[in-house]
């Protein structure tokens, strides 16, 4: 595991983010009658709910939560393919929440994602080299007369044979197109890459191969990483620090040693428990709740997110939500528990 560098600079910093959707239904769904009057119910999903995080160069910070919880929206909205509804994103010192165009060109260089699924994710009619190399081209990494050997340089470094760059992502394996998918996003030169699940789609077998190459390319291109994963085993191992969402809330956030060996949050408590992998039904079950009792984002619970289902609740958890504070040096959780006043 990485050790956390506590002197490093903070390159990424999310200040009170929130992203809701409108929730798509038909005009009959939208309507509710009350006291005799129909009414427009105004619903929302609350994906994310005021995130506040920074992760530091260098580090690993890994996602974690179960399915639905907001992960990947959070993860949309710092790589710019979602506007948030508020907050803000700061990149350096620079906001980068609301640029668009051109604005944000120069930061999509620097923030690359990595994708869940290597099969959708790459377009079937074009050759890897096209693949890899048209982000070069778009963001100045490399000029027509070298881009060929910038390709293939980058192919070498996340292990694809020069042969194979005039090949069609079809004729590739799950393992290798998710190395071109790699390629595609470090060839850029970034500084943040995000991975959502990005082995999650792979065969057992190829899942260590792709993480250990992700290890030695954040050492060998000086990379910071965040990892959304649905996978505890694998977080424990490559990330430093650990953000635990709940309903779009962050309810605990500190660095992966102290959480695993004593989580502060009932939730994260219950997560890291027993269950090896966050699915969603095991997950329920373990939780001893029927499937329909699960909140969801649509009607967020009064007070602590996360009350309907814990075992400490007490009066003042269904009442006020809980703020995450900084409860002992790097360690954040959002529990009335803590016992300090909110
Ligand atoms: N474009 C969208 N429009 C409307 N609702 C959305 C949209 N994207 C996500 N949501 C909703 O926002 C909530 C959070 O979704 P999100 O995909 O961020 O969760 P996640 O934690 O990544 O889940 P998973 O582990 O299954 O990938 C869910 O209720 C989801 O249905
Ligand atoms: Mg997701």
């Amino acid at each position: 595991m990485m050790a956390r560098n506590n002197n490093s600079e903070v390159l990424l910093k999310v200040e009170n983010l929130t992203k809701h959707f409108p929730v798509q239904k038909n005009i009959f769904e939208q309507m509710s009658f009350n006291k005799g009057r129909f009414e427009l119910k105004s619903q929302v999903v609350h994906a994310v709910n005021g995130v506040t995080l920074e992760i530091k160069k260098g580090d690993t910070l890994a996602l974690v939560g179960e399915s639905g919880c907001g992960k990947s929206t959070l993860a949309k909205c710092i790589i710019g393919l979602h506007q948030p509804t508020s907050g803000k994103i700061f990149y350096g010192d620079q906001e980068i929440g609301n640029l668009t165009g051109r604005k944000r060109r120069p930061f999509q260089k620097r923030i690359q994602m990595i994708f869940q699924d290597p099969f959708s994710s790459l377009n079937p009619r074009k050759k890897v080299e096209d693949i890899v190399g048209r982000p070069m081209l778009l963001h100045g990494i490399a000029q027509k007369e070298n881009l060929k050997k910038a390709v293939l340089d980058i192919m070498d470094r996340v292990g694809l044979d020069s042969t194979y760059a005039s090949r069609y992502p079809h004729q590739f394996s799950g393992g290798q197109r998710q190395r071109i998918g790699i390629a595609r996003a470090l060839g850029c030169k970034p500084e943040l890459v995000i991975g959502d699940e990005p082995i999650s789609a792979l065969d057992v077998s190829i899942q260590a191969q792709i993480l250990n190459l992700l290890m030695d390319l954040q050492e060998s291109m000086d990379l910071t990483y965040l990892f959304v994963s649905h996978d505890l085993s694998v977080v424990k191992h490559i990330s430093s620090r650990v953000a635990v969402m709940y309903l779009g809330y962050i309810v605990e956030l500190a660095d992966t040693e102290d959480i695993f060996a004593k989580p502060n949050h009932p939730y994260t408590q219950l997560l890291f428990s027993a269950i090896p992998t966050l699915d969603t039904l095991d997950f329920v079950e373990a939780a001893g709740l029927a499937e329909g009792e699960v909140p969801t984002p649509i009607n967020l619970p009064s007070g602590c997110p996360f009350h309907p289902r814990c075992v400490h609740k007490m009066p003042i958890c269904s009442e006020k939500r809980p703020e995450l504070r900084e409860i002992t040096p790097g360690r954040f959780s959002a529990c009335h528990l803590n016992g300090k006043k909110q």
